[in-house]
């Protein structure tokens, strides 16, 4: 799907939003002995395997998979912007056997979509924030510009010409998009597809030429030279990537648009499961090993005490309301 986004939109609403971090309180709740897990646990992630969400799910999945003694599935559920999947998620068996993992579009999707058939926090019980992911800015190999300032002006030069990707409305990297539309100030052809994997490919093919994406899925190819870096938009630089300028430094000030990330379950799964789940969530993300590939991706786990269904439920209601606002202000209309 292709569409010209209006350079209209107000960046400094958008930008502040984006750069809301994740900043959350803690309720620890006892965990009791039950019959939970029963069987294999199947994670939906609404996003095509290869993407950052898929990455991430498939980093924690064996380890809390020994805690809960039972294995743990990755099911892709990608389309329509990652609202196919989460509504599976919503209409599964609550009992803990079925979960979603899923970004920051739970919390914009109610402000894109007139005819959601789920609502994100009525319908799913919060479980735990995990990680607020760092994006890059980065191009096809070989397109003129070679720095932030450079692609900037090509952009404006080139204004409607240059295709840009995403993983479609309300996305991470849509979000990331709209921020550049508004800083350049001039439109691009936007790219829907049904997650930032596939995009990516293209992207190395050439078929696409810009687009935002989570670190955990362009550091490989930012390393193996077969995409270009130009950003990344953080305050300050990643050490993972130290020859890729902050977005701000590069000539974008404020320019920040991390993508976080939560585990849910479909509402009415018993607390007794919630909490071992959210136990084998916590494991997970202190595992020596998951830490340290989270770091060579260029990211890490959410603090601990954010790993909770209070810290999950107060920040999601947060972002539904900012997105809310914010995209209404932006007077980006609801399909
Ligand atoms: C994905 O997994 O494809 C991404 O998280 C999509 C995005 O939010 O840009």
């Amino acid at each position: 799907m292709r569409s010209a986004q209006s350079p209209g939109a107000p960046a400094r609403a958008v930008l502040l939003a984006m750069a809301c971090g994740v900043a959350l309180s803690l309720s620890a709740a006892p965990v009791s002995a039950q019959s939970y897990a029963t069987r294999p646990i199947t994670i939906i992630v609404a996003f095509p395997a290869g993407g950052p969400t898929d990455i991430v799910t498939r980093l924690l999945a064996p380890v809390m998979g020994a805690e809960l003694g039972q294995q743990v599935v990755v099911e892709n559920v990608g389309g329509a912007a990652g609202t196919v999947g989460v509504a599976r998620a919503a209409r599964a068996a609550a009992d803990g056997h079925t979960l979603l993992l899923h970004n920051i579009s739970h919390a914009t999707a109610p402000a894109l979509y007139k005819s959601l058939s789920y609502d994100p926090i009525a319908d799913f019980e919060p479980i735990g924030l995990l990680a607020d992911v760092p994006q890059t800015v980065v191009s096809k190999s070989g397109l003129a510009p070679k720095n932030t300032a450079d692609l900037v002006a090509y952009l404006k030069a080139n204004a409607g010409k240059v295709n840009m990707a995403n993983a479609g409305r309300g996305s991470g990297s849509w979000l990331c998009g709209l921020l550049l539309t508004s800083a350049i100030g001039a439109p691009l052809t936007q790219v829907a597809y049904r997650g930032t994997g596939p995009a990516l490919n293209d992207l190395v093919g050439g078929q696409v030429d810009v687009m935002c994406d989570q670190i955990t899925n362009t550091i490989g190819q930012i390393r193996g030279g077969k995409i270009q870096p130009y950003c990344v938009t953080t305050k300050s630089r990643s050490v993972a990537l130290p020859d890729v300028p902050a977005c701000a430094e590069a000539g974008l000030p404020g320019f920040e648009a991390s993508v976080w990330h939560g585990l849910y379950a479909p509402k009415g799964t018993p607390p007794a499961a919630l909490e071992q789940i959210n136990k084998a969530l916590k494991t997970a993300l202190a595992d020596k090993t998951v830490i340290q590939r989270l770091a060579d991706l260029g990211t890490a786990p959410a603090p601990d005490a954010d790993v909770s269904p209070a810290a999950l439920r107060a920040h999601l209601a947060a972002q539904v309301g900012k997105w809310g606002k914010t995209l209404d202000e932006a007077k980006i209309v609801k399909e």
